[in-house]
């Protein structure tokens, strides 16, 4: 008989985690259980930060970005000795199961937990997109739009100018922001980590675009689209400062670069992460409710789908380089 759900939030926010974390008090109320904010991730579950939720202290947050529950990365809880501290203030609490919102580092600790006796479910949310056994993660749309919105600005000055513009998104390891908000945005090149990409070609594409009359240009590029994983945290690092220094040099070309940085990360959710949010929380507590655990909850086509943790996190997500295509095609004619 699961009683007590605690909720939390891991790893960078994303916004709709509200959303979630409002569907999962009222879910659990629903289905007669009590639910337990679990604040600050796993570094607050070791702290034993645990206090009860109701409906009211869930009000007016379903527009809201951030998370309500804050959020935090635990090195602590890596540890054998941090996640046994973790299940011992869980267990003072009488937390029967925990839902985790969160990314694949969020995954790994749930992993972790259900492997020491703690049921647990957990729902995507990361603005990255970079989970697998999911269509979508809560946040990456409203990212994506915060970017497709901020490009839409910079093309205004862009086409006065005459400019090259690079603009440099979010995604250390992953493409789908700079993919999708490059397609929807009209970028004449989309740099991600998953395709190497030769800077020459894209200056002599700009050269050509340049001589059938284009007059600026945008380069979409992903903070991680260098090669090394671990560049672009320092703004001197970032790939957009070189790629828009080469294409000066190179072309001639004016050129000026936008680092969009945690801009992405806030704001209201859409209507589409609200409602991922709301259906994927409320499958996760009513699996809970049935004592399951180890599972990931994703969307799949639409439909709702449970998966087995390991079995998810052993997965690649797959970037639709159909989107890849149909870009370089549009750009270059
Ligand atoms: O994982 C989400 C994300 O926003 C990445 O896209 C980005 O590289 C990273 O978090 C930034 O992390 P922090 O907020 O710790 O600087």
């Amino acid at each position: 008989m699961i009683k007590r759900i605690g909720i939390l939030t891991s790893g960078g926010d994303a916004s709709g985690m509200n959303a979630a974390v409002r569907t999962a008090v009222r879910s659990s109320i629903h289905f007669g259980m009590e639910p337990y904010a679990i604040y600050r991730g796993y570094h607050g579950m070791i702290r034993g930060e645990i206090e009860p939720l109701n409906s009211r202290s869930v009000s007016g947050i379903i527009q809201r970005g951030g998370t309500l529950l804050k959020s935090a990365r635990s090195d602590q809880f890596l540890t054998a000795e941090g996640q046994a501290k973790a299940v011992e203030k869980l267990k003072e609490h009488d937390i029967d199961a925990v839902l985790v919102i969160g990314g694949d580092g969020s995954f790994r600790g749930a992993q972790d937990l259900d492997e020491l006796g703690v049921r647990v479910i957990c729902i995507p949310a990361t603005i990255d997109n970079d989970i697998a056994c999911t269509d979508y993660a809560i946040g990456f749309d409203t990212a994506v739009n915060t970017v497709m919105d901020a490009v839409n600005k910079i093309r205004d000055t862009a086409s006065s100018h005459e400019r090259v513009y690079v603009v440099e998104v979010m995604g250390r390891h992953s493409g789908f922001i700079a993919l999708y908000a490059g397609l929807a945005g009209g970028a004449d090149a989309i740099l991600i980590p998953e395709v190497p990409y030769s800077l020459d070609d894209i200056c002599s594409k700009l050269q050509e675009a340049n001589a059938k009359g284009k007059t600026h240009s945008i380069i979409m590029i992903a903070e991680g689209a260098t090669g090394d994983p671990e560049a672009g945290r320092l703004p001197q690092d970032s790939p957009s400062v070189q790629v828009s220094q080469y294409v000066q040099e190179r072309t001639g070309y004016e050129t000026r670069m936008t680092i969009l940085g945690h801009i992405q990360r806030g704001g209201s959710p859409t209507v589409n992460d609200r409602l991922l949010a709301s259906r994927l929380a409320y499958h996760a507590i009513e699996l809970l409710h049935q004592g399951k655990s180890g599972k990931m909850v994703g969307e799949v086509d639409h439909r709702l789908k449970t998966w087995d943790l390991h079995y998810a996190l052993a997965q690649e997500k797959q970037l639709d380089l159909e989107y890849y295509h149909l870009s370089n095609i549009l750009a270059s004619i």
